[in-house]
């Protein structure tokens, strides 16, 4: 109680208000020529006795005789040992039974502006909802305050510790009293604030910390979210994980703080009744309960099925409008580094946020958090490490969960603006400033600006009364109408929070406010990072009745593109379209060129509770895949493919965040021109041998299927440059049957069930595939693989104890081998997250790495690159002037028996061939995806993260506004000029496009190159009767042809 007219008392007036709660007598607060009245210790809620502990409040009734308000009521009883050190001496007047009232502060003169009475503020307070209570608020000093400003403020006594929060995680007791009260309290305020001089239709509810929470919860309820109009949480939201727990874990800790002091029983029942026969003063005694669960409480609201009946994000669309304001102060978590004082790592503070009741995978997500948070840190430095780990209390505390509220009201179409309060006066008195490591804005730093008191004694400087008058303007303007600014007619400096600038916010400072543009300079990503992983557990946010909300959940998502509006095949509840990837007689890619036909160049479809975005338009695909990379860097992936972020053996393909960016750092230098260099006698090794088996089956002139000739061939070059394979192994390779499999039809729908199956399903059927059905084959090749890398390992050590200096790299492995992430030059990704990655602490990678990514390299480049050169083959059979010009070329170029890398690079016209051919048999449609991270807009749909965005890359590329009226066509000579700036950007993507692009293009080039000139130069291919005109195209979630069968004509 140290308010800045804390040495004032008010005068008791005798005048008596006939208010319809019942007559009250009040204070009289004179400030000049001002007063106010201010009604304390009004009880909205009838006294609490024994048996009502633990029951939802009741109305009180109304009373006749003239009440004097004069003196706040008691708080409510606190919880946890804290609060002994908290409380100044004198202010620990508790009571449960008369705990539940609340104090009106109002302006004693009529307004002129609002003739239907004042707005109402209605205020919680904060304390961890374990402590707290409303005469923590010097009276004096809060009506100098925002009743100032014409509005009316309503604090509220709410229950607090067990007796606000107590459960049983059943109907014996739901818990969350504590906001049962508050709602309460709300009721009251629409049913009196009149007599009071207030405008029921016109009231913002606000509250700080605990009570800013408690405003974000009652604005999803449905049970409170229709008695106001406009809420503030100041520092808290509701998207906190864990202000909240599961109500089966709260009910864990209910029980087993019960059972420190002494109750043995275990049944609902016997537990509800120890706690009722406990004396209030036995609740403050927490030290030495483990609530075993992230956050810092021992008793929190919970998802109860009742005050919340669905889940938050559900609660949020069937919310009306409500107007929000959300603020933090700059370092929020300056004086919570002090409740880790015997910490033995940093990790422990990152652990007490993300532990197993939060995230699934609490070990991993804690270490990538810290090495997020540590990343540039020297931890010799010990003020810098702690002021890392302020930020990350500060983020995950208070700021994550501020700009997801501001983002999920503006989604639900609310008005929402937020801002960070940057203003510190050092020359200010601040008592609590000395136990912090540094000075800075902090936890509840602007309270004392807005209602005249904060931790300890506030003396204002004259500068700090300036700071008042702009933040209580501030924030009465948002009471007042919606809007900080004030009216329309007043300059709009703090903008509303919008999609378009996702990360802008207030930054309210002294002399100057403004809106910037970084809000905690870009550090929240890593928090849409993990919850766009799925690390996420579902108990999070939807703890109710797990079965029937997952029902719910599959039919909610079935229908989400019809709810946004956008157009799209809806297919069968549950389900969606996913049947349509079964035909294997109609591949995937080709079904969604005719959708495109069908719905336009943006549609959606879901499959199960994956929903998919598919876009043809050049500028779409250059914002998903360029100009938002940091929105998008993400994957479309089955949830049967498990999760890459935790996988050991994750690789370039499926990883995504920062250790994508480590792997491809790393990765890249072994596709580099230097790199494919050396490889180029063994690919040209691989054609020789090619060629010597096409002599041979072709030498009666028998027609020869070019598409195994080409995948035997691919998987030779793969097999020897990234998985050990020594010499040649064509037509003999164990690998061959396998690695088919895996592209077959039946196995790839396999893949493409997981994504209906429910999340719980997904991992059991993974764990049958991955142990008994074909993804035995895909262990084959990783033990391959893995065999391969570890004998060289060995190899390597014993040269290096035999003396032996290491020799020239032979192939992936050893260039793998020898790669640091630090000793690589940048590859020209112009992204500033990617730019930052370079300094991750592990540069090297590991053994199961090497192995992930040499397996994903086979994975992708064997069935790729094999059926381009199919394509390639077919197209040049069906245009034999192109062939014969292709010819020239080669022969011109490539004259002697050997084919060198520079000659390669001379194979101009081959290129085009290549080019043209890749445009009218996009491969790899299924990789031009990407999933979102954090919601952003294209065009003028807001994509929700999580989404998945996949490129029609058929309709694109064939596209007749891009490509002219000639685009069904194979024409190569419109590649010929080498400047590709004659189609749109974005409107060719075989390989992918922005920094995620195929690592393995120019290998595929390479390859490419070196076979056809090789079988060029001695054969003209011509169809035959067995030839499929046109191709019959088949596959699932890929397209290729059934077969190319061919003659290999000797040329003269
Ligand atoms: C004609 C042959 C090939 C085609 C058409 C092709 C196509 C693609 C496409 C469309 C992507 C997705 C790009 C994106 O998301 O922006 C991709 C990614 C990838 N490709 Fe290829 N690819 C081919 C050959 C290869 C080869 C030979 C290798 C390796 C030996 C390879 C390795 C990869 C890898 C590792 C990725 C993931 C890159 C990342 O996410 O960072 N590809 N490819």
């Amino acid at each position: 109680m140290g308010g800045f007219l804390s040495n004032l008392k008010p005068e008791n007036s005798l005048e008596v208000l006939n208010a319809s709660c019942g007559p009250v007598r009040g204070n009289i607060y004179r400030h000049d020529e001002k007063i106010i009245n201010g009604y304390l210790g009004i009880p909205y809620a009838m006294a609490l006795a024994k048996e009502l502990r633990f029951t939802k409040p009741v109305a009180a009734e109304k009373w006749k005789e003239p009440r004097d308000c004069y003196k706040y009521g008691p708080g409510c009883p606190q919880s946890g040992d804290k609060i002994s050190t908290l409380l100044p001496p004198g202010h620990r007047k508790f009571s449960e039974e008369h705990c539940l009232s609340l104090n009106v502060f109002t302006p004693s003169w009529k307004s002129e502006d609002f003739e239907n009475g004042y707005p109402v503020m209605v205020y919680f307070h904060g304390g961890g909802f374990e402590i707290g209570f409303s005469s923590n608020f010097d009276d004096y000093s809060l009506s100098g305050t925002l009743p100032l400003k014409e509005v009316i403020v309503v604090t509220v006594n709410y229950r607090v510790g067990p007796l606000g929060f107590f459960t049983t995680c059943d109907d014996v007791a739901l818990g969350n009293y504590g906001l049962w009260d508050m709602t309460l309290s709300l009721h009251w305020v629409q049913k009196h604030i009149k007599s009071f001089g207030g405008d029921p239709n016109c009231v913002t509810v606000f509250g700080s910390s605990a009570g800013a929470i408690g405003a974000s919860y009652l604005a999803l309820s449905p049970h409170s979210n229709k008695l106001f109009h406009r809420y503030m949480s100041m520092s808290g939201a509701a998207w906190w994980d864990t202000a909240i727990r599961p109500k089966k874990l709260e009910a864990e800790i209910c029980e087993r703080f019960a059972k420190h002091h002494g109750y043995s029983g275990n049944d609902s029942e016997s537990l509800l009744s120890w706690y009722k026969d406990q004396p209030v003063i036995k609740f403050l005694e927490t030290t030495g309960v483990e609530t075993k669960a992230s956050g810092m409480g021992h008793f929190t609201p919970v998802f109860d099925g009742d005050f919340f009946p669905k889940p938050f994000d559900q609660l949020q669309k069937m919310a009306p409008k409500l107007d929000v304001l959300v603020t933090v102060n700059e370092y929020e978590g300056l004086g919570f580094l002090g409740l880790f004082p015997n910490r033995t790592s940093d990790l422990v503070v990152i652990a007490s946020v993300f532990g197993p009741d939060v995230v699934k995978n609490p070990e991993e997500v804690q270490r990538k958090v810290l090495d997020f948070y540590m990343k540039d840190v020297d931890q010799k430095d010990a003020t810098a490490v702690d002021k890392r780990l302020i930020e990350f209390i500060s983020d995950s505390y208070f700021n994550f969960p501020a700009l997801e509220t501001v983002r999920h009201a503006t989604r639900a179409g609310n008005n929402a603006y937020l801002a960070s309060f940057d203003y510190y006066n050092m020359d200010a008195k601040d008592p609590y400033a000395d136990w912090f490591p540094f000075r800075a804005a902090n936890h509840n730093s602007e309270l004392k600006y807005m209602l005249g008191e904060g931790m300890g004694k506030f003396e204002p400087i004259e500068e700090e009364f300036k700071v008042m008058d702009m933040v209580q303007r501030l924030v009465t303007n948002f009471a007042k109408y919606g809007n900080p600014n004030g009216k329309p007619s007043e300059p709009q400096t703090w903008q509303k929070f919008s999609f378009d600038k996702p990360f802008s916010y207030y930054k309210i400072d002294y002399p100057k406010s403004e809106m910037k543009d970084n809000f905690q300079n870009g550090r929240l990503k890593i928090y849409d990072e993990i919850n766009a992983s799925g690390e996420k557990n579902r108990g999070i946010l939807y703890s109710i009745q797990k079965e029937k909300e997952e029902k719910f959940y599959y039919l909610w998502t079935w229908t989400y593109w019809v709810r946004r509006g956008i157009p799209g095949p809806i297919g069968w509840p549950f389900i969606g379209v996913f049947l349509n990837s079964l035909d294997e007689n109609f591949p995937g890619p080709l079904q969604v060129m005719e959708w495109t036909k069908k719905y336009g160049k943006i549609f959606g479809f879901t499959e199960g509770l994956m929903k998919t975005l598919v876009i043809s338009d050049p500028d779409l695909v250059q914002e998903v895949f360029v100009k938002q990379y940091d929105n998008f860097y993400g994957r479309k992936r089955n949830p049967i493919q498990g999760n890459s972020e935790k996988e050991k053996r994750t690789n370039l393909f499926s990883a995504q965040g920062f250790r994508w960016k480590r792997l491809r750092t790393i990765s890249s230098p072994t596709f580099s021109n230097n790199s494919l260099r050396k490889i180029n006698s063994t690919v040209e090794d691989c054609a020789l041998e090619l060629m010597r088996h096409i002599e041979e089956q072709t030498s009666e002139g028998q027609q020869i299927d070019m598409l195994t000739f080409y995948q035997e061939f691919t998987l030779d070059v793969i097999g020897r440059i990234a998985m050990g394979q020594t010499d040649s192994q064509m037509f003999k390779n164990p690998m061959f049957p396998i690695i088919k499999k895996l592209f077959q039809g039946s196995y790839s729908r396999l893949f493409l069930i997981g994504g209906v199956l429910p999340p719980f399903l997904v991992q059991i059927v993974r764990q049958i595939l991955l142990k008994t059905m074909k993804m035995g084959s895909f262990r084959k090749i990783n033990e391959i693989t893995m065999n391969a890398v570890n004998s060289r390992v060995k190899q390597r050590e014993e040269d290096e104890k035999n003396g032996i200096e290491p020799g020239e790299p032979q192939d992936f492995i050893d260039l793998f081998l020898d790669a640091k992430a630090g000793d690589i030059e940048h590859f020209g990704e112009d992204n500033e997250d990617f730019t930052k990655s370079t300094s991750y602490t592990n540069r090297q990678l590991t053994t199961e790495e090497i192995v992930g990514q040499c397996t994903v390299f086979l994975i992708a480049g064997f069935d790729t690159t094999a059926l381009s050169l199919s394509y390639s083959t077919y197209l040049l059979a069906t245009h034999p002037e192109i062939q014969r010009k292709l010819q020239e070329e080669i022969d011109r170029e490539c004259p002697d028996p050997e084919i060198t890398f520079d000659q390669l690079s001379k194979l101009k016209y081959l290129e085009c061939v290549m080019k043209e051919t890749l445009r009218l048999y996009p491969l790899g449609t299924f990789a031009n995806s990407r999933k979102c991270m954090r919601t952003t807009k294209l065009g003028n749909v807001e994509v929700e993260a999580g989404t998945m965005v996949q490129v029609d890359t058929w309709t694109l590329q064939k596209d007749q506004n891009i490509w002219g009226d000639d685009a069904e066509e194979f024409r190569p000579e419109r590649w010929e000029s080498g400047d590709e700036h004659f189609f749109q950007k974005g409107g060719y993507i075989p390989f992918g496009l922005g920094p995620r692009q195929c690592i393995g293009m120019r290998l595929a080039y390479m390859e490419e190159k070196m076979l056809l000139a090789h079988i060029l130069r001695k054969y003209t291919f011509e169809t035959g009767p067995k030839t499929e005109i046109p191709l019959k195209l088949v596959g699932a979630a890929t397209t290729q042809p059934a077969s190319v069968w061919m003659h290999l004509t000797p040329r003269n």
